[in-house]
């Protein structure tokens, strides 16, 4: 072994890894996951940032935006999708790194995730608490107290430093993420049926939407398609189609949290490339939809409120779909931060089970079946992000997280085809082992490169801390390098094949 923190973790072991479940249940199909994909993906996205984007960067452009981002997207979900299925395990993009790239890159790419699956669960909190706030308003007429709704620091751009905003805490955020938390806990099949409830309405308010303000949409709104640039890159044209692009991607995250159901869900090798790319496609194609009716209901200049979609819904007249829009809005944002706080603790689960955590985050409750030490940890955490720190430092913090994942799972798919080439695989990213996860690599690359310095700047701070946590416990710990692996937990001896032997 070349070094230890280069070493590879087998995909043979990990293979035969996936065939039991750990006392997780495997209770998941097809559609579940296309379900738990749509949950994930449909949220802030499209009911906030679509405006922003319009407004700001793209004009009626911004549905060339939603497809530039989907093609990063599906590359990514491509090679997510060849992954999960051949190695079909909880820790998803991590357990890829570490088949493929060695502990320390897995490790680094667990860490990360922390900002993409915790963080961007505390990105929705707040947005689903901004959500809340005007609804209330819009059906009491009153304001909920700003004190109580609100972050008590903000990123001051222009002076460069956080500023007191005189809140104490964002309360709303808070709780929604302790009551998804509670749901979590009690069981995967009462998560996905929870989620399965919310993406029938959110998807129902998508095509309210879509099929009412049709006929409302004025063709002169999308003249010119792609307003001129107004001087700064990414104010309009070319480069703000491109800047929206990477606004508007964060719409898209949430179609691998699906990988990280593997190991609760039936015949994954064939399900997890249907519900990865299933909600993928579906999403996709709501999106630009969408993005095309709002901003043919309503002129692209005027977008740039907190809920546009329920401002083009009030631009048609039909102002009794308002509410609905609102509500569909406030359910839908729910699903997103269950299926993000779904993934997390799968992540921390496998870790644990390698060594890398303390074996206490390996534990699954005995009866729910569910990894409950760390919902709970990973819940608690995003309670407090959410409750204290502002959305735009979260949500950037969550857009380069999930790129910088993305592109090292493009990069894990090249190098399984090249050195595993043996390996079964019931699904295989088209057109051979480079066009795909090279396309994938070099579009996320791309859209990171488009991140503000002040977020690259905490994405490096945030794995600094990561590699301190690594050295001081990981690498003393790690299964592949003591051979001691965590006991088993809880298994129900009827439906589950028993653990394998180290290999
Ligand atoms: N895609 C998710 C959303 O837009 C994270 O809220």
């Amino acid at each position: 072994m070349a070094s230890p923190l280069l070493a590879t973790k087998s995909v043979d072991k990990l293979r035969s890894d996936a065939e039991y479940s750990y006392g997780l249940k495997r209770r998941l199909g097809a559609f579940d996951l296309i379900l738990l994909g749509i949950g994930g993906i449909i949220g802030t996205g499209i009911f906030v940032l679509t405006g922003r984007a319009a407004a700001a960067n793209a004009g009626p452009a911004v549905a060339l935006s939603f497809s530039i981002a989907a093609v990063a997207s599906a590359f990514a979900g491509l090679c997510y999708a060849e992954m999960a299925s051949m190695i079909p395990i909880a820790g998803s993009a991590y357990t890829y790194a570490y088949a493929t790239m060695g502990e320390l890159i897995a490790w680094i790419i667990g860490w990360d995730l922390i900002l993409e699956y915790l963080v961007g669960a505390a990105t929705v909190s707040v947005g689903w608490s901004g959500y809340v706030c005007a609804f209330v308003k819009n059906v009491t007429g009153h304001d909920l107290p700003a004190a109580w709704t609100h972050a008590p620091i903000v990123w001051n751009e222009a002076v460069q430093e956080v500023q007191a905003t005189g809140a104490i805490v964002n309360l709303p955020a808070v709780l929604i993420v302790l009551a998804v938390t509670a749901i979590l806990v009690l069981g995967i099949k009462e998560s996905a049926r929870f989620n399965g409830i919310i993406v029938l309405v959110k998807v129902a308010v998508v095509l309210m939407f879509i099929f009412a303000a049709a006929p409302f949409v004025r063709t002169e709104n999308w003249i010119p398609f792609v307003p001129a640039n107004e001087g700064p890159f990414g104010r309009f044209g070319i480069s703000g189609i491109l800047q929206g692009g990477t606004m508007v991607f964060f719409a898209y995250i949430g179609f691998d949290a699906v990988s990280t159901a593997a190991q609760e869900t039936r015949n994954p090798q064939r399900n997890m490339p249907i519900g990865i790319l299933g909600s993928l496609a579906i999403c996709t194609v709501l999106y630009i939809a969408v993005s095309l009716i709002l901003t043919g209901v309503v002129h692209y200049t005027k977008l740039s409120v907190p809920h546009p979609i329920a401002l083009g819904i009030a631009a048609t007249g039909l102002r009794s779909l308002e509410i609905a829009v609102e509500i569909g809005a406030i359910a839908g944002l729910s699903s997103v931060m269950l299926v993000l706080l779904l993934g997390q603790p799968r992540i921390f689960f496998s870790m644990a089970r390698d060594g890398l955590l303390p074996p206490l985050a390996a534990k699954v409750h005995p009866r729910f079946g569910t990894p409950h030490v760390t919902t709970i940890v990973t819940g608690c955490a995003c309670a407090i992000a959410g409750g204290l720190l502002p959305i735009d430092i979260l949500g950037e913090l969550t857009s380069i997280g999930t790129l910088f994942a993305f592109m090292l799972v493009s990069l894990g798919v090249l190098i399984l085809r090249l050195r595993r080439p043996d390996i079964p695989r019931t699904f295989k990213v088209p057109w051979g082992p480079y066009a795909v996860p090279i396309g994938g690599a070099l579009t996320s690359g791309l859209l990171m490169y488009t991140a503000t310095t002040h977020t690259i700047i905490r994405l490096f701070a945030w794995m600094a801390a990561g590699l301190v946590v690594y050295f001081t416990y990981g690498v003393k710990h790690s299964v592949l390098r003591t051979g001691k692996e965590p006991p088993v937990p809880f298994a129900d001896p009827h439906t589950e094949t028993p653990p394998p032997q180290i290999l």
